[in-house]
C-alpha cells in the first residue's frame, strides 16, 4: 500500500514534527495523531497529504480509528519529561505505557506491522562515571518515565514475538535541535539554556552542572527514523541513538557562551530527583544496522539551533 499513511504519535512536538517534513519531503502521506499536551499544530507544515488528528494515545478506540489503513508506525507519543513523570506518575503512564500498548493491540487488530519506537536511555539508570553504555547493560530504571519506556519495550517485543509486529526500538539519548520547545522547565536542557542565552535571561543549572548528557541533534535522529521505517529487516534489539561523546552541563555552557560571545549569570540550585548523572551512548550497533554517514557535531548543532529561525 505505497499510499497510505505513516501514523506518527506525537507528530506535532519536537521530533515528531521534524520526522512529518521529512516523510512529506520525500512525497509520503502522513497522519499525525496527537493531543497538542506540548505539540503545536504550528510546528507542523500546511500539506495536503498531511491530515492531523487530535486525540489521545490512553483512548483505545481514538488509537484504533488512527491506525486504520496505515502503512506503518513512528510511535513518538509521551511525556517526554522526566521531572513530569516524577511529579504526576498515574498521569504520565496512561501516556507513556497504556499508549504503548493501546498501539500494539490496535496494530495487531489492523494488521500493521512496522512500528518505530522511541524509548530512552532512561531506562539504564546510573551505570559508572562517563563508561559508554551498551545495549546489553542492565536496566535500572530510577523514573516512572524510565519504567514506562523499559515496560514499552517489553510489550512491543511480546506483539513481535507473538503477533509478528515488526518494532524497530531505537533508545535515543538527548536529542537536540530547532523547534525543541524551551517554554517550560520541564523541556530539553539544551532548549531552555540555548534560549535563555539568546535573551539574556539568567540560567539555573540544577546540581553542580558536572552532569554529562551524550547530545544528539534532531535531523540525523529523523534520518535514522526513516532507515528504520523502510528497512526489510528491523532486528529485534534495541539500538542506542548518541554520538558516544559524554558532555557536561558546565562544557556544555561554555560553548554556547562562545558561539554568542558571552553568557547570562548563571546560578545552581538542587540536583533534581531521579536524575542520571552520566548518559553516554555506546553506538557500535547503531552504526553496525543503520547509515549514520553525516552525524553533527555537538558544537555544529547548537550553531544551527541558534540560527535558525523560531520554525524551521
Ligand atoms: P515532545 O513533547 O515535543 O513530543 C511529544 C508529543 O507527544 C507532543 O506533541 C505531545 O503533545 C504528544 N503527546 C503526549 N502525550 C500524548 C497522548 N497521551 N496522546 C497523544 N499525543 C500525546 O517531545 P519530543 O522530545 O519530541 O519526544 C518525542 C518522543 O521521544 C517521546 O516519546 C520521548 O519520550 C522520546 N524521547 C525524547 C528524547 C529527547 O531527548 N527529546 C530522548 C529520548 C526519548
Ligand atoms: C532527556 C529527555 C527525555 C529522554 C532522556 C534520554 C526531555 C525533556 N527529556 O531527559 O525525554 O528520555 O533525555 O536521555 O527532552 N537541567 C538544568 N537546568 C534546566 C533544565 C535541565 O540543569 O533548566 C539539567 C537536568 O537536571 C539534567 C540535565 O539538565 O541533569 C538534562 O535534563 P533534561 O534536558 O530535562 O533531560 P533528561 O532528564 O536527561
Amino acid at each position: 500500500m505505497p499510499d497510505s499513511p505513516i501514523l506518527i504519535t506525537g507528530g506535532a512536538g519536537f521530533i515528531g514534527s521534524h520526522l512529518a517534513e521529512a516523510l512529506l519531503a520525500r512525497g509520503e502521506r502522513v497522519r499525525v495523531l496527537d493531543n497538542l499536551s506540548t505539540g503545536k499544530r504550528a510546528n507542523l507544515p500546511d500539506s495536503e497529504r498531511l491530515e492531523i488528528v487530535e486525540g489521545d494515545v490512553g483512548d483505545l478506540a481514538q488509537v484504533q480509528r488512527a491506525v486504520a489503513g496505515c502503512r506503518a508506525v513512528a510511535h513518538l507519543a509521551a511525556v517526554a519529561s522526566v521531572q513530569a513523570s516524577v511529579e504526576d506518575p498515574l498521569g504520565t503512564h496512561r501516556s507513556n505505557l497504556i499508549g504503548t500498548l493501546n498501539l500494539c493491540e490496535a496494530m495487531r487488530q489492523a494488521g500493521v506491522r512496522r512500528v518505530v519506537f522511541a524509548s530512552s536511555a532512561a531506562v539504564y539508570g546510573n551505570h559508572g562515571e562517563g563508561r559508554a553504555i551498551d545495549e546489553d547493560t542492565p536496566k535500572a530504571p530510577l523514573t516512572p518515565y524510565a519504567a514506562d519506556k523499559l515496560a514499552s519495550e517489553h510489550y512491543l517485543d511480546f506483539y513481535r514475538r507473538q503477533h509478528g509486529l515488526e518494532p524497530a526500538i531505537f533508545r535515543f539519548f538527548n536529542i537536540y535541535g530547532p523547534r525543541q520547545d524551551p517554554s517550560s522547565p520541564y523541556s530539553g536542557v539544551i532548549s531552555i539554556f540555548a534560549e535563555r542565552a539568546r535573551l539574556g535571561l539568567p540560567i539555573t543549572v540544577f546540581g553542580d552542572g558536572e552532569q554529562t548528557r551524550d547530545f544528539f541533534y534532531v535531523k540525523d535522529l529523523v534520518a535514522l527514523l526513516l532507515q528504520a521505517l523502510d528497512t526489510s529487516e528491523p532486528g529485534s534489539e534495541p539500538v542506542n541513538v548518541g554520538l558516544d561523546r559524554a558532555t557536561s552541563l558546565n562544557e556544555l555552557l561554555a560553548t554556547l557562551g562562545d558561539l554568542l560571545g558571552g553568557l547570562p549569570p548563571v546560578s545552581h540550585g538542587p540536583a533534581r530527583a531521579g536524575d542520571i548523572r552520566h548518559s553516554r551512548a555506546d553506538n557500535r550497533r547503531l552504526l553496525a544496522r543503520y547509515r549514520a554517514s553525516s552525524v553533527t557535531s555537538l558544537r555544529d548543532g547548537l550553531a544551527a539551533l541558534l540560527e535558525a529561525p523560531a520554525r524551521s
